[in-house]
């Protein structure tokens, strides 16, 4: 039996702990709540090859197809083949996914070539599936500790095999301590807090990655941010689920034409890279203003039935989709990089697991198929908890040593690290833009050690990152286009693997 750590508590984590605790002893961490997380915001659904007109080679095909020449086939031919039976789990844990006469109702979504995502609560599923695995996870006899923050992974070298020995915490009062484990798993989510406008919630600050990237551990696809292509164009942007598009929805300039067929044969079904860039471009065409989602042939009895979330998100901005097309923008979404793992969530440090949107599995590519995040937290969760106290295998990466970035004295806040992102490290980028970006960020330091400062932190250390990433992608592909490159280049079709020696944290810290 060994003692489990578990970071973060969306779909990823809570699967981990609760497998994970048949055998051994959890102790499951979040620094908010337990229900909170992306998991919880989702809305479009779970994508999975359930249906008997419908193949795991089918879905793998476009997976491959959307990812844009990155995906890794090992790893989507695990997630498309056993994606259908962790769904069944999942129900078998208790989600109740809608139904239409006891049959499972199947949705649509952009560059999918078959009805196969389910949902619930019509646009609830995150909640659906977050309300079940909590409550699963209530009736075990695991440590859970709320409202504590991880402020980074304990390594010990004193041995042969550099491993993890734990996490260093902080709780609400401001104590440190340590969270001694024989076994990390991070599932602590992404980090959309990276841009102004975000379609995440506050908590997606990358605290995973950043300890992981501080504890030199290997880092991969830092460059393929995803945009997704409709926010409503108000404060907080909440999401209009690409589902919305799959049931029939266009989006229309401010003139009121059509315009992504202009851009792509599969019109607002294209993958969510090429849709994004059509909206960014038709907003830049109409001075910045938002385009429009025209969901109105759907009907209002449709509307409040299959998407009560958003209808009511609308109304709450005083806008009535029913009758008039609704403004949209793109916003962050999610982040395909990560730290490298292998097919069963194990990373480049012995002991240190990563599961869900921290993880880059290679199933994503350079651009994630809609409704495949969900799949792949359950499946390579899962997994992973299959082998946790095996044999630790040899880790092939042929990393790249990227040096640490040079802690500045300038202090500052969060908002300036997001808007920055955004203005030059966003939907499009370009040398001269990200090099301004480099600069900036080499120049500014976070001060304090509040949790929010230690939040701000990681933000920093992964825009520096990131930016230096992106830098060294000299071509346009998937989520990542560069203005100066704009064709995707022979050269640069592979995945590039980074890693950064463990002094960014000392540096960092002598700030303080
Ligand atoms: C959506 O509902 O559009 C989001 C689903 C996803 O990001 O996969």
């Amino acid at each position: 039996m060994a003692r489990v750590v578990v970071v973060g508590t969306g779909i990823a984590g809570l699967i981990a702990a609760y497998r994970a605790s048949a055998e051994h002893d959890v102790v499951l961490v979040t620094k908010a709540d337990l229900g909170e997380s992306n998991t919880k915001y989702a809305q479009g659904g779970i994508a999975a090859a359930l249906f008997p007109d419908d193949s795991a080679e089918a879905h793998a095909a476009d997976t491959v197809r959307a990812g844009d020449g990155l995906c890794d086939p090992a790893t989507v031919d695990v997630l498309c083949t056993e994606g259908p039976g962790r769904v069944r789990d999942l129900i078998a844990l208790g989600v109740e996914f809608d139904r239409i006469n006891g049959e499972l109702e199947r949705g649509h979504e952009a560059a999918h070539s078959a009805r196969r995502v389910i949902h619930a609560g019509g646009d609830a599923t995150g909640l659906a599936i977050e309300t079940a695995l909590v409550a699963a996870v209530r009736t075990l006899a695991l440590e859970v500790h709320e409202h504590t923050f991880m402020r980074d992974l304990v390594i010990d070298d004193s041995g042969p095999d550099r491993r993890v020995s734990g996490i260093e915490v902080v709780d609400t009062a401001g104590v440190v301590r340590v969270i001694d484990a024989d076994i990390v798993i991070l599932a602590s989510g992404g980090a959309g807090q990276l841009y102004t406008h975000t379609t995440n919630p506050l908590v997606a600050t990358g605290d995973g990655t950043a300890a992981a990237l501080r504890a030199g551990v290997v880092l991969a696809d830092l460059e393929f941010y995803q945009f997704h292509p409709t926010a409503l164009a108000v404060a907080g942007t909440p999401l209009i689920s690409e589902a919305v598009r799959g049931e029939g929805a266009v989006l229309l300039d401010e003139h009121g034409r059509r315009f992504m067929f202009d851009v792509h044969p599969d019109g607002e079904l294209a993958p969510r890279d090429v849709v994004a860039r059509g909206i960014a471009n038709a907003m830049a065409a109409q001075g910045g203003r938002p385009v429009l989602l025209d969901a109105t042939a759907l009907g209002r009895d449709y509307l409040e039935q299959r998407f009560p979330g958003i209808d009511r998100s609308c109304a709450a901005h005083g806008f009535d989709w029913a009758t008039t097309p609704i403004p949209v923008t793109p916003a962050a979404h999610y982040w395909m990089g990560g730290i490298r793992t292998d097919a069963h969530g194990r990373t480049s440090l012995r002991g240190l697991f990563a599961v869900g949107e921290v993880a880059c599995t290679g199933v994503h590519g350079a651009n994630r198929l809609a409704s495949n995040s969900l799949l792949e937290s359950l499946a390579f969760a899962w997994r992973a908890t299959d082998v946790l106290t095996d044999a630790w295998p040899q880790f092939a990466s042929t990393a790249t040593t990227l040096g640490a970035a040079a802690a500045g004295d300038v202090p500052v806040d969060r908002a300036q690290v997001q808007r920055l992102m955004w203005d030059l490290v966003g939907i499009e980028r370009s040398a001269a833009g990200l090099r301004a970006a480099a600069a900036q960020l080499e120049e500014w330091t976070v001060v304090g050690d509040s949790v929010s400062d230690l939040e701000t932190r990681n933000l920093l250390d992964l825009a520096r990152l990131t930016v230096t990433a992106a830098l060294c992608r000299e071509e346009s592909r998937g989520a990542h286009w560069r203005t100066d490159f704009p064709e995707s280049s022979a050269l640069f079709a592979q995945s590039f693997d980074c890693v950064v020696p463990a002094s960014l944290r000392v540096k960092e810290e002598a700030t303080l």
